[in-house]
């Protein structure tokens, strides 16, 4: 049994996501770990039948030293983790709403967009101490077209993470490596022959 935490701080789309795409996998034990007390996440949760805990950021280190796991996932968790603590967790992987190493930081979407920027997109990276800095894992653009609204730019950024996010988490916890074609097998053009969940076939 492989064990997989996903840490997040609010809403929890990633989350979910993640949690649908795995829902096959009777092989992997998820626990939802969030560090505000009345955050959406744990709605989301309890919703998906995912057991859940709070836990408060300064009790992180204590919890991964008791508490091992094969993967640590962040999906909207928003402090920063300590070189300690990181040590303590073992293999952390983030989701960042740009092409980093452009546009770190919290307001990365709109401050792609307010630059002016063409093309941006999702990155998936390991976590170090340097906020969004850790080694890139998978990269996926977005364009964005003349007239596009922020809005309408943020909604195609979420859309592209619940895609991304959950295949990637899957070959990094299998030990495999994401290439495009992983994200492309997952698209549907229509039919819903090729394993489509029903989500991308509307
Ligand atoms: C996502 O945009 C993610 O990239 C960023 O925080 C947001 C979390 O959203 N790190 P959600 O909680 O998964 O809905």
């Amino acid at each position: 049994m492989k064990k997989l935490a996903i840490m997040g701080s609010g809403n929890g789309s990633n989350f979910e996501a993640i949690i649908k795409h795995f829902q096959n996998r009777n092989d992997v034990e998820i626990i939802c770990l969030c560090n505000v007390k009345d955050a959406y996440i744990f709605e989301r949760a309890k919703n998906l039948g995912i057991k859940s805990q709070h836990l408060p950021f300064g009790e992180s280190f204590e919890y991964f030293s008791q508490n091992k796991f094969d993967l640590v996932v962040l999906a909207g968790y928003m402090r920063i983790l300590p070189e300690n603590v990181l040590k303590a967790m073992g293999d952390v992987i983030n989701i960042h709403p740009a092409l980093l190493p452009s546009f770190k930081g919290k307001d990365s979407i709109r401050d792609a967009y307010e630059c002016g920027v063409k093309v941006s997109g999702v990155t998936v990276h390991y976590v170090v101490p340097e906020v969004d800095s850790g080694r890139i894992i998978a990269q996926y653009p977005v364009f964005i077209d003349n007239g596009m609204h922020l809005d309408e730019f943020e909604a195609e950024m979420h859309a592209v993470e619940h895609k991304l996010y959950p295949i990637v988490v899957e070959k990094v916890l299998d030990d495999k490596v994401f290439d495009f074609q992983d994200l492309m097998k997952n698209e549907c053009s229509g039919g819903c022959s090729s394993g489509c969940d029903g989500g991308c076939c509307k």
